[in-house]
């Protein structure tokens, strides 16, 4: 009987444990939640002024998150970038902590999406998981600006989030979009 409560103990916790990471599940990676982004050189700011980013450039940011994991796939189209990726960060594609028509600090850094043949423009497409690294320090903590970034931050409030690419010909940013 002691065995049988054990085991029962244990079914019980590991059942307990599974919901949080097949709710949302529509593959074979378990995703908690999934973002289309589409950004437009009109979303750009610098501080809070509009510069108009990189006319003639958009962006499609597909993001899937899973937040027992701290993990997010991303698949990124650019079409019409034009000038060279410029950005201090470890990359110029990025994720940000900012309000719509705000600027703020990177907290995840993408591979700059690649030239390809196909119909696609420039694509990059992969997973992170946390500890994130945008090269970037805040310097207040002199830690990286993604080290203790959770990506459970962008489901609590996808309104306080937002991706772009940033261009030699647009520093402040070529595109931008809201998660939400
Ligand atoms: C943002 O604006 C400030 C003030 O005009 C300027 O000094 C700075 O170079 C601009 N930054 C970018 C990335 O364009």
């Amino acid at each position: 009987m002691k065995t049988i409560a054990f085991i029962a103990g244990v079914l019980a916790t590991t059942a307990a444990a599974i919901p949080a990471l097949v709710q949302g599940n529509t593959g074979p990676i378990p995703y908690t939640s999934t973002y289309s982004v589409v950004a437009r050189p009109k979303q750009v700011v610098n501080g809070t002024e509009p510069t108009g980013g990189l006319p003639g450039a958009i962006g499609y940011y597909d993001f899937g998150l899973n937040v027992d994991y701290n993990l997010i796939c991303y698949h990124i189209r650019l079409n019409g970038f034009k000038g060279e990726y410029e950005s201090p960060a470890a990359s110029a594609t990025h994720l940000h902590e900012a309000a719509r028509g705000q600027s703020g600090p990177p907290r995840i850094a993408f591979p700059n999406p690649k030239k390809t043949d196909g119909r696609h423009g420039r694509v990059s497409v992969g997973c992170l998981q946390g500890p994130f690294v945008t090269g970037l320090e805040d310097p207040e903590t002199g830690e990286d600006y993604g080290a203790d970034f959770q990506v459970s931050q962008i489901e609590e409030n996808p309104e306080g989030f937002f991706s772009d690419v940033h261009s030699s010909l647009a520093l402040a940013g070529a595109v931008r979009g809201q998660l939400a």
